[in-house]
């Protein structure tokens, strides 16, 4: 008797566990019968077949699984029961090649009326797979991305999602195969909306909208949903994006910049005692967190007529916010909540319905709301991620809680900037300073171009600041884990050790 196990490491395939068995018999062709349950393999076989199937019955078991995207592993059990073992190991490792078997069964000579053919039976079976693993630390193979959108997203979120990619909870379906009317997709869109609601604390009076074409979309949707080619609005444009806006909205209606900080490089937020709002504006619109130069609300002001709109695309679910002080909120899911593709929009519902009339139906805010983000194909896997990420937020204890893991990571990195002595330098005034986006550049400007390149060696990766502006940026995102946070400030030391 020969018992040989193997086990060998394959490399990784897919969330499947696939049984391979090979049975591999010597019988008489004319008595040779199969099945695949637990019926005899033999039937009708002769005396002399019966005694070769006790000489060599050789069943190979292959069994390769993988975990949760872990390791998979293959197991090959070998069991024969032979006189003459070393042949029949060699035929059953390799059963379905066996092209001339007298070769390969010395001990079939003698009987020349046997053939002996393989009989090769193949189950495969898929199955739901274990929980991923949690992610305690950054995995071996992946680098800290500072990436501003789209950036890096919660490790955990993407193995669940990566268990869930072939065959989601049981459906026989990738969430990238389901019509977006089936009651399983309908499912993961009301969980994301119900968790966004809970994170923030939405009042039941706004709509939530999951749509397309980015946060620079909004910035003609805003106007046109919200105001007649005759109104005054009111702009602060605290950097690019609030610039964006306005030059967006100047094409619907009559937009006003009543404050810009573009002389000051949009370091500073105003004091909003400053700032001159129009009396008749139909809304005031600000960027709550300016992703190129790394200045942020941290409280907001009071509209003096309309309704207080404003772009969270880069500090969207990093902190709790009071949304009733908002007559609108935007916000494009690359950088805090998800893959891009998606843009959410928190809107008080008495504002949805005065669309203009040239308004593209796409744009309409009054179609989405009343077909619940469904009136064409929505953006669904991202609404899928967006939700698991909600799902992970809400789990951590809510944005409380993620708010105190963004401030210590914010006050590292600011403390090591502002602690070199002016080696490393952040433009952007303390009291404003983004929690999402440190923007930083080198006193010896020269050296800018090495420090991106030796991190990105270190594996901290898309440092260099936004084109516009230079230097650096590191955008450490609700999923940036603290430990890629004090990586960044060991290696900033080091450096400084290094060049000062
Ligand atoms: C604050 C802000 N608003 C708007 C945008 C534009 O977003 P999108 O590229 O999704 O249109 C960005 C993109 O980085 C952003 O950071």
């Amino acid at each position: 008797m020969f018992l040989g196990i193997y086990v060998c490491m394959t490399e990784y395939k897919s969330s499947l566990l696939e049984i391979q068995i090979f049975a591999s018999l010597p019988l008489h062709q004319k008595t040779r019968h199969q099945t695949l349950h637990n019926k005899p393999l033999i039937k009708k076989a002769s005396n002399s077949a019966k005694s070769s199937l006790f000489s060599f019955f050789s069943v190979s078991v292959s069994v390769s699984a993988s975990l949760a995207c872990s390791v998979s592993f293959t197991i090959t059990i070998t069991m024969s029961m032979s006189m003459a073992t070393s042949h029949h190991t060699l035929f059953l490792h390799n059963p379905t090649n066996l092209t001339n078997t007298t070769n390969h069964f010395p001990i079939t000579t003698t009987r020349t009326t046997t053939t002996f053919k393989p009989i090769s039976i193949k189950c495969t079976a898929t199955t739901r797979t274990q929980a991923p693993p949690q992610a305690t630390a950054q995995s071996q193979d992946r680098v800290f991305n500072f990436a501003a959108g789209p950036a890096t997203l919660p490790e955990n979120v993407l193995l669940k999602a990566q268990s869930e990619l072939y065959n989601w909870r049981g459906s026989g379906m990738s969430v990238m195969e389901m019509s977006h009317r089936g009651k399983e997709f309908l499912s993961i869109i009301q969980k994301a909306e119900s968790d966004l609601r809970t994170l923030l604390n939405i009042p039941s009076e706004y709509s939530v909208l999951f749509l397309q074409g980015g946060a620079t979309t909004q910035f003609a949707a805003i106007p046109l949903n919200l105001c007649t080619p005759q109104d005054n609005v009111d702009y602060v444009v605290t950097g690019s994006w609030g610039d964006k806006a306005f030059k967006e909205a100047q094409k619907y209606c009559k937009p006003k910049v009543i404050w810009s900080g573009k002389s000051e490089k949009y370091t500073k937020i105003p004091s909003f005692s400053d700032l001159d709002q129009s009396s008749n504006a139909r809304y005031l619109h600000i960027c709550a967190n300016e992703t190129i130069h790394g200045v942020e609300f941290k409280d907001y002001p009071t509209p003096k007529n309309g309704v207080l709109v404003a772009d969270m695309s880069s500090n969207f679910c990093s902190k709790p916010v009071d949304v009733s002080r908002f007559g609108l909120i935007y916000a494009g899911a690359q950088k805090n909540v998800g893959p891009s593709g998606v843009t959410i929009v928190i809107i008080r519902k008495d504002l949805i319905g005065n669309a203009q009339g040239l308004t593209p139906v796409m744009l309409d805010y009054k179609i989405h709301d009343e077909n619940d983000s469904l009136y064409n194909t929505p953006p669904c896997y991202g609404i899928y991620m967006c939700g698991l990420v909600f799902e992970d937020l809400v789990e951590q204890g809510g944005l409380k809680e993620v708010e105190k893991k963004n401030k210590k990571k914010a006050e590292i990195l600011y403390n090591a900037i502002d602690e070199s002595k002016g080696f490393f330098r952040c433009p952007v005034e303390k009291s404003v300073r983004s929690l999402m986006n440190v923007p930083f550049t080198l006193e010896k400007a020269e050296l800018e171009a090495e420090f991106i390149k030796e991190a990105a060696k270190e594996k901290m990766v898309q440092l260099k600041g936004h084109r516009s502006v230079g230097g650096m940026r590191a955008s450490i995102y609700n999923a940036m884990p603290l430990a890629g946070v004090e990586k960044l400030v060991a290696f900033m030391k080091d450096f400084q050790a290094r060049h000062a």
